[in-house]
């Protein structure tokens, strides 16, 4: 674990220049606005290790899968998002000699992200030559009020020298995937146009054909006054630039305004794209950069005051929560329904930039409880439109009869990635995706919504559990073989304990709710059931038949569920045995030999504890975590999350803090050595769930806001914002009271610390919560 960056509440700082964790920093450093993303990578030219990255939300490329042995059933394509056209660019040279960070002598070097405002800053000060000194600051955001906007502020000035400075300002579409399978570039060049002062270039994906148009005019002042110059043009192969250079005395300033706006196919017709682009370009010079900075920062202080997390008295943890706050808005707006959260949001390439259970299990959630109840919706109705393609994929893999096995990785609904066991075997998702209606429903309390889309996609999931699980003779019980669970250290096993578990519960939610729609709205059952050919109540006796009778493997000696059959063969032993030096075990050992170990990637057993809490009572709870938690190596981010919210369930406090700071801190820290691929941006809705759920203790239960807080002993006080049912409120835990603020018009009914409460409109509530 590594502490490379200064703690403040706003700000994430990285002081001098680390050339060996560069890749580690442009992560870290992202910024996006949910319809693009930028990795912190330099405007200059840089010769040094980086992983350069812009991406436009939802535009892909479907890379032919690399296998070693092929199997039928197997995803054609693996989706990636992609590394889009370089927009950033400004290339400098002092007195004829390039700006290049890996060749310069540093005389000093930060960078800021500046959470509050959501910008990147970076200023370095080097030496040209003997005595010559030039220092450059740049500030850069991706605009949150307008999103096809990236805005470059880029200041060069002399410190101590007269000179001459070259500036070329340019687009480079000559990208390319580091993760390609097959080494090719995915970008085609449809146009390129470029005039003094500005310039577009427009592109085409292969195979996949979208179209993005990149354009970009420019500003400059010296000092504070307006200047203007004559560029000269380069415009060549995906390729724009403007050059010109100016003079510069001691102590003079020139700046540089870069404006660019991306519109892509997806929101723009093809054949309009590059008007579109020059019409932009006029609209924002004319608005200017003040302007256009000031109506993004009001946004992040719309998103600030209504999803803030204030943490007294521990300023990691408060560092920590405002990171993932601001990646997981900066990743997602809510806004497109076509859009979704990629794992790793805008930071990387690494997991395609698609789609996962990580939406439903970690992100909606956190969106549900932070944002407008539409955001949760979209995220919904993404997976409803995938419903056919679903389908579709569950009958390449031998299901019948409208079955649907959602996708592991997903682009567009198709199933699309380069693994086979891992990914495959983990049909454990399609219950997330069930989940995810329960969840979205009990929330918003939109029950129009499961009639109108929910029902389809549950009898969709129910009819493929109904197909996948298989009676056991031997048992007498149903049983469902040849999985991999969310812990991925253990492949094709029989009776993942979590996926019988979502089974079970999914064909019973679905039954529950066909019920109360034959009371409550049976025309618009029977035209459900039209629609999807569901033969009702046929199709729906074997549901019965698996739902109680379903195999679940237990340890009667222990009292704990089994996360699988067989998993007492294993020789068991804590996690705290394996040598430091040989974590993450994932980059030590042989996969053969974690398969072999008893060491847990990821929550599993516990996953299913935490989605169903209130199908046990404490102690069952706290057997499985006493056993479970010590063998588990938390190498996926989507772990430690899972593990402190039951540590806080069970009021094991100080293990929920340490592991709340193991997810929050997963990036800032490098726990798992990997931050260099991009940031853990569904894991972070897990730190923001840790401290709401865990520490605060809220659940939502008989259709009422629940808190039960606890403290952990470094915390003076912790506050949050949540909404439930178009409710806004705020909580506040000190070290005795809790205070609850209705900030809405309706009240809010709660049950706090085990005592009922209807707080009105605007009003609040004092309880105290520990008597010391
Ligand atoms: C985890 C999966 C997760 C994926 C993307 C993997 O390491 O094991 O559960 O869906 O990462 O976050």
């Amino acid at each position: 674990m590594k502490s490379n960056y200064k703690l403040d509440e706003w700000l994430i700082v990285e002081e001098g220049f680390h050339p060996e964790m560069n890749r580690e920093s442009e992560s870290i450093f992202s910024i996006g606005n949910g319809y693009m993303g930028q990795r912190a990578n330099f405007e200059e030219q840089y010769s040094g290790d980086s992983l350069r990255g812009s991406y436009v939300a939802g535009v892909y490329y479907p890379d032919k899968t690399r296998v070693g042995w092929w199997k039928n059933g197997y995803p054609e394509y693996f989706a990636k998002v992609l590394n889009a056209p370089n927009w950033i660019g400004i290339d400098i040279s002092v007195n004829g000699k390039e700006i290049d960070l890996a060749t310069a002598r540093i005389i000093s070097f930060s960078r800021i992200l500046n959470m509050k405002e959501g910008y990147l800053e970076r200023s370095f000060k080097v030496y040209v030559s003997r005595n010559k000194t030039v220092e450059i600051n740049t500030r850069r955001f991706l605009s949150m009020a307008e999103p096809d906007l990236g805005i470059i502020r880029y200041s060069v000035k002399s410190v101590d020298f007269s000179g001459k400075l070259d500036f070329t300002v340019y687009i480079d579409a000559d990208v390319r995937n580091e993760d390609t399978n097959y080494g090719k570039k995915f970008w085609e060049e449809v146009g390129r146009e470029v005039i003094a002062g500005s310039g577009v270039i427009t592109t085409r994906t292969m195979k996949t054909d979208f179209h993005v148009a990149t354009g970009m005019c420019f500003e400059l002042k010296r000092n504070d006054k307006t200047d203007h110059v004559k560029p000269g043009i380069i415009n060549r192969g995906k390729y724009i630039a403007n050059t010109f250079s100016v003079h510069v005395e001691p102590g003079e300033q020139w700046t540089l305004y870069k404006y660019v706006s991306i519109l892509s196919s997806l929101n723009n017709p093809k054949e309009r794209l590059t008007d579109d682009i020059k019409l932009r370009l006029k609209e924002i010079k004319t608005k200017g950069y003040n302007k256009l900075f000031l109506s993004h920062i009001e946004e992040w202080e719309k998103i600030w005051a209504t999803s803030d997390v204030v943490i007294e008295g521990d300023l990691s943890a408060q560092q920590a929560i405002r990171f993932s706050i601001f990646h997981l808005n900066q990743t997602y707006t809510g806004k497109d329904e076509r859009l979704n959260i990629g794992p790793k949001g805008f930071t990387g390439e690494k997991y395609g930039g698609s789609t996962y259970w990580d939406t439903e299990a970690f992100g909606l959630p956190f969106f549900l409880k932070t944002a407008d109840q539409k955001v949760g919706r979209n995220l919904l109705l993404y997976r409803y439109k995938h419903l056919e393609k679903s389908i579709a994929n569950a009958e390449k893999l031998g299901f019948r009869n409208g079955a649907a096995l959602y996708p592991m990785v997903t682009m567009n609904g198709e199933e699309c990635h380069n693994e086979w066991e891992i990914t495959f075997e983990e049909i454990h998702r399609n219950g997330a995706i069930a989940y995810a209606v329960y969840n979205y429903i009990r929330h918003t309390g939109d029950e129009d919504y499961m009639a109108d889309y929910g029902l389809e996609v549950l009898i969709g999931i129910s009819r493929f559990w109904s197909q996948r699980a298989s009676f056991s003779e031997n048992l007498k019980k149903y049983v469902i073989l040849g999985v991999t669970g969310p812990n991925e250290y253990e492949n094709n096993v029989n009776n993942n304990w979590y996926t019988n578990l979502l089974a079970v519960w999914t064909l019973s939610y679905t039954l529950k709710n066909i019920e109360i729609l034959k009371e409550e709205n049976p025309d618009k059952l029977k035209t459900v059931f039209g629609k999807i050919n569901f033969n009702y109540p046929e199709e729906t006796k074997r549901w019965s038949e698996i739902l109680n009778n379903m195999h679940f493997p237990f340890d009667k000696k222990r009292q704990v569920f089994l996360q699988q059959d067989g998993f007492l063969d294993k020789q068991l032993v804590p996690a705290g045995r394996i040598p430091p030096a040989e974590r993450p075990i994932n980059q030590h050992w042989s996969w053969d030999r974690i398969l072999r170990s008893c060491f847990i990637k990821q929550a599993d057993v516990l996953q299913g504890l935490y989605f169903f809490e209130d199908q046990f009572d404490t102690e069952t709870i706290k057997r499985n975590f006493d056993f479970y938690e010590p063998m588990t190596v938390h190498e996926s981010s989507l772990s430690a999350c899972i593990h402190s919210i039951i540590a806080s369930r069970i009021g094991n406090i100080g293990k929920a803090y340490k592991l709340y700071l193991h997810t929050a801190r997963l990036d800032l820290d490098d726990y798992n050595n990997e931050v260099s691929d991009g940031l853990h941006i569904t894991s972070m809705a897990g730190t923001w769930l840790a401290i709401v759920e865990g520490f605060g203790g809220m659940r939502i239960l008989d259709g009422k806001i629940q808190l039960n807080p606890l403290t952990p002993v470094k915390w003076k006080s912790y506050s949050f914002h949540a909404r439930f049912r178009g409710v806004l409120f705020e909580v506040k835990v000190t070290r005795n009271d809790v205070y609850v603020n209705n900030l809405s018009e309706k009240p809010l009914q709660l049950v706090l610390c085990g005592k009922d409460y209807q707080i009105e409109g605007s009003k609040g509530l004092v309880v105290k919560w520990k008597v010391d």
